[in-house]
């Protein structure tokens, strides 16, 4: 069986997966049973899946889990998160509860300007290019009219047009660096159908610019796309309390665990190879909602990484300080949402996790996704600086490896009873399994 084949798209889902499994499975039979088990037995909710993407032959489950207790602007909230990690949820509940008795967290939204660029070549005089850009600014705002006027209804729009000369990094290339304002959409689309229009009209428009010379007219257009970079799209989110408030751990004082965490944080500063792993717990509560609440957690994770690395250096993205006896704990994070468009109207999950969540804005969002991130910080940084962060976690993995293990509900009980009091390993879970079933 050829393990190329043309025309696989427009095959039936059941003829896929035959030719999937005859040319790259042995057991062909369990490899369909695996797939089935994960259709949907509601046919419309299965089909809606299926046309999420091309060539789907099954559903990739995650746990969809709710870390209650959040006290955001005075406003209570179970927050919704879909991930794999097994310790993610049970911090950012810790957290979020250790908050709630403290004043909870403090956010707000500092910008919510969006990027996308045109990027083209052009040879001529710049004195020129500028002369013709000013005169068919207005043209490239008309042009768009018909995708801008649903938006600007809804409060966002085009904020501006630049030109910018690139030619001291690559021979002849400028830019139209547009900034949006998308409201409560996360925006893509409409982003890329401006610039794309902005393109045509940039160069068609230039054939008829009298002051250009042939050469010069013709502009050559290279890709018209958003930009996942987006600094001017902050969010703060913050928590603080007196330092002797910070008591939950008994075994460390307040004042000597509020120093620890702030040394931790500088680190993190200061240190690339800390700051990345630092940002990635960040991201562990991050990505858990921005995946529950339907958007698009790559273009959120390219635009948090760039901005950490913002000053030329990657570095972490929340900070700390004692001041007149306060311990402070804050981020600021640049994040593209949206709660309307895309899949927030489509999954039937992504509606209830916007439900669940009072149906935000895309503001209210960006407050809520970025205290998730931060309070999962928090729990981070509180179990490396105190008890270590491998007791929580392997407690989290326990059932992990007793379901690798294949225990039964009974035997799982009486394992995780025993590692109340003994340190998890995989193969300290082994042993103790082992000597059970004796
Ligand atoms: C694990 O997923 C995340 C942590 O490594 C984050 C950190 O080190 O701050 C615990």
């Amino acid at each position: 069986m050829s393990k190329t084949i043309s025309g696989f798209s427009k095959l039936s889902k059941s003829e896929k997966i035959d030719w999937l499994v005859n040319a790259y499975f042995d057991k062909q039979e369990d490899t369909k049973t695996i797939l089935k088990q994960y259709w949907n037995s509601n046919d419309k909710l299965q089909q809606l899946h299926d046309e999420f993407i091309e060539n789907t032959i099954t559903n990739y489950y995650l746990p969809l889990g709710v870390a209650p207790n959040f006290l955001i602007n005075d406003k209570l909230y179970t927050i919704p998160m879909a991930i794999e990690e097994s310790s993610v949820v049970a911090a950012a509940s810790k957290a979020a509860k250790f908050w709630l008795d403290r004043g909870g967290f403090k956010t707000s939204v500092i910008s919510t300007t969006k990027i996308g660029q045109v990027h083209f070549i052009y040879k001529g005089d710049h004195a020129r290019l500028k002369e013709y850009f000013n005169t068919v600014k207005s043209k490239l705002l008309e042009a768009v009219k018909p995708l801008s006027k649903n938006m600007e209804k809804r409060g966002g729009g085009i904020l501006d047009i630049e030109l910018r000369d690139k030619t001291a990094a690559i021979p002849d290339y400028f830019q139209l660096h547009v900034s949006f304002e998308t409201a409560d959409a996360m925006g893509a689309n409409f982003i890329n159908s401006c610039l794309e229009q902005f393109a045509k009209t940039f160069k068609s428009e230039a054939l008829n610019f009298e002051g250009f010379t042939t050469e010069e007219a013709n502009i050559e257009i290279v890709m018209s796309i958003l930009s996942n970079y987006v600094p001017d799209c902050l969010v703060r989110a913050e928590v603080s309390c007196k330092v002797e408030e910070l008591t939950e751990n008994k075994s460390i004082p307040a004042d000597v665990f509020a120093k620890k965490f702030i040394q931790a944080v500088k680190i993190a500063e200061i240190e690339p190879f800390r700051a990345v792993t630092h940002n990635k717990g960040i991201m562990n509560g991050i990505d858990a909602v921005v995946l529950a609440t339907g958007n698009d957690f790559r273009a959120v994770e390219a635009g948090v990484h760039a901005y950490a690395s913002r000053s030329g250096s990657y570095s972490s993205l929340s900070h700390a300080k004692i001041e007149d006896g306060i311990f402070t704990f804050w981020m600021e994070i640049p994040l593209a949402l949206g709660t309307v468009g895309g899949l927030t109207n489509l999954h039937p999950l992504v509606k209830l996790s916007l439900e669940m969540l009072d149906k935000p804005n895309a503001k209210e969002l960006m407050q809520i996704v970025a205290v998730a991130g931060l309070a999962q910080n928090f729990g981070a940084l509180r179990s490396l600086t105190t008890t270590g962060i491998q007791e929580g976690h392997m407690k989290m993995h326990l059932m992990n490896i007793l379901n690798q293990l294949e225990a039964n509900p009974e035997e799982k009980t009486a394992i995780v009873n025993h590692f109340k009091t003994h340190t998890v390993s995989h193969s300290a879970a082994v042993e103790a399994l082992e000597k059970l079933r004796q």
